[in-house]
């Protein structure tokens, strides 16, 4: 057990070590250990792979008498248990993405209804909005925050003064994307509540880098992602539904379990590989094991101190208060080095060939950004190195 986190922990995953990995919060990366146990569970499959996925896996029962512990309503219950809900309300997606979409899909939008969006949502969820609006000519009601954002007060009321008569949902971020802001979804879900409005959360940055817990936010659907922050294997997501929501719930693909019920309508739909979401726990496991207020801390405190360092260096502001810092920062990079999206892919692609680094660049409002990721493989040298790059290049 290693007595403190840094760049040995780089051991215990397969990321190429020439490579300062500043981007965990894209895609993910899993540990070794959650990756072997993933191959053995793929090796145990592959001896009867009739028998594992139609007999032990789901119990929708294909054709076939149904198993008395289903493996994916045991790990079903395993996540649950980590975010604070009950198994029997939460199912597993492929990501947040699908879990988004499968709201958004079953909601019943009538003409002339609104859902409230913020400005910093990913772009592929607020396509996935757009599209579920527009077929019902619904429309999107896009909320600016306030710039730059100081406080969680000023989110909260940003959002209320966007909820009109015709509101029916808030989608709102658990943490932004590029932006990377905690947001007072807890708050917002209060408000809209008093005023009749369901709150769906995209939560894809979420488990893992923040204590969640989902009982406690008041809100309708919370769609998240384990292979961030909560070290699943590619592809696992999880969708929680409040009870009330989940008659008209369906998964984006039909299959057996219509009509059903959430989990015989999301445990299979159709033939797929179950074991990113059997290995989940193994990912969760593996951080109480290391101590999971202690990966937080380590990350949060990473990413806060490493993005002041950044501002300082740059001389760029940073008006975020640390409790809306999660494991990831952003931070303005200096002017000189460009202004445009096209800018931040050249930037980002000279800083991985020619120095080894992979981080997340992106520009908002005429600046370039550089958002980095805290995972318990950084330490502070890999921010150096960035801001030291990054310098060498002004
Ligand atoms: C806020 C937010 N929502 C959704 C997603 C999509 O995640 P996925 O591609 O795993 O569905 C991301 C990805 O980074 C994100 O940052």
């Amino acid at each position: 057990m290693p007595d403190g986190f840094g760049r040995h922990m780089l051991a215990e995953w397969t990321l190429d070590p020439s490579v300062t990995y500043l981007n965990h919060g894209t895609v993910g990366a899993p540990p070794r250990r959650v990756l072997d146990a993933q191959q053995k569970l793929r090796t145990e499959i592959e001896r009867q792979p009739s028998r594992f996925l139609l007999r032990e896996l789901v119990d929708i029962g294909v054709g076939i008498a149904p198993p008395e512990r289903p493996r994916l309503r045991a790990a079903a219950g395993e996540v649950a248990e980590f975010l604070g809900v009950s198994g029997k309300d939460l199912v597993f997606v492929d990501n947040a993405t699908s879990g988004v979409n499968a709201v958004l899909r079953s909601f019943d939008f009538r003409e002339g209804d609104e859902v409230v969006i913020p400005n910093h949502a990913y772009g592929a969820v607020k396509n996935a909005a757009e599209y579920a609006v527009r077929v019902h000519e619904a429309r999107l009601r896009t909320v600016e925050f306030p710039e730059p954002v100081r406080s969680p007060e000023s989110i909260v009321e940003a959002i209320d003064e966007a909820i009109t008569p015709k509101t029916r949902m808030v989608l709102v971020d658990h943490i932004t994307a590029d932006s990377a802001l905690v947001l007072p979804v807890a708050e917002i879900a209060s408000r809209c509540r008093k005023r009749g409005v369901a709150v769906l959360v995209d939560g894809a940055h979420a488990p893992g880098a923040i204590p969640v817990d989902i009982a406690a936010l008041g809100v309708d659907w919370y769609a998240g992602n384990l292979h961030k922050w909560a070290w699943s294997p590619r592809s696992s997501g999880i969708l929680w539904t409040n009870p009330t929501r989940q008659l008209s719930m369906h998964h984006t693909v039909i299959s057996w379990g219509l009509d059903q019920g959430i989990a015989a309508e999301f445990d299979w739909p159709g033939t797929r590989d179950p074991t990113p979401h059997l290995c989940a726990p193994v990912g969760i496991a593996y951080m109480r094991e290391l101590g999971v207020e202690k990966v937080q801390r380590y990350n949060h405190e990473l990413a806060w101190n490493g993005g002041r360092k950044m501002a300082a260096r740059w001389e760029s502001s940073l008006d975020t208060p640390e409790e809306m810092i999660g494991t990831m920062i952003s931070v303005a990079l200096p002017e000189k080095l460009g202004s445009t999206h096209e800018d931040s892919l050249a930037l980002r692609q000279t800083l991985l060939f020619e120095h080894n680094i992979e981080v997340h660049m992106y520009s908002w409002k005429g600046r370039m950004h550089v958002r980095i990721s805290a995972q318990i493989y950084n330490d502070m040298n890999d921010v150096e190195k960035l801001i030291g790059a990054v310098v060498s290049l002004e």
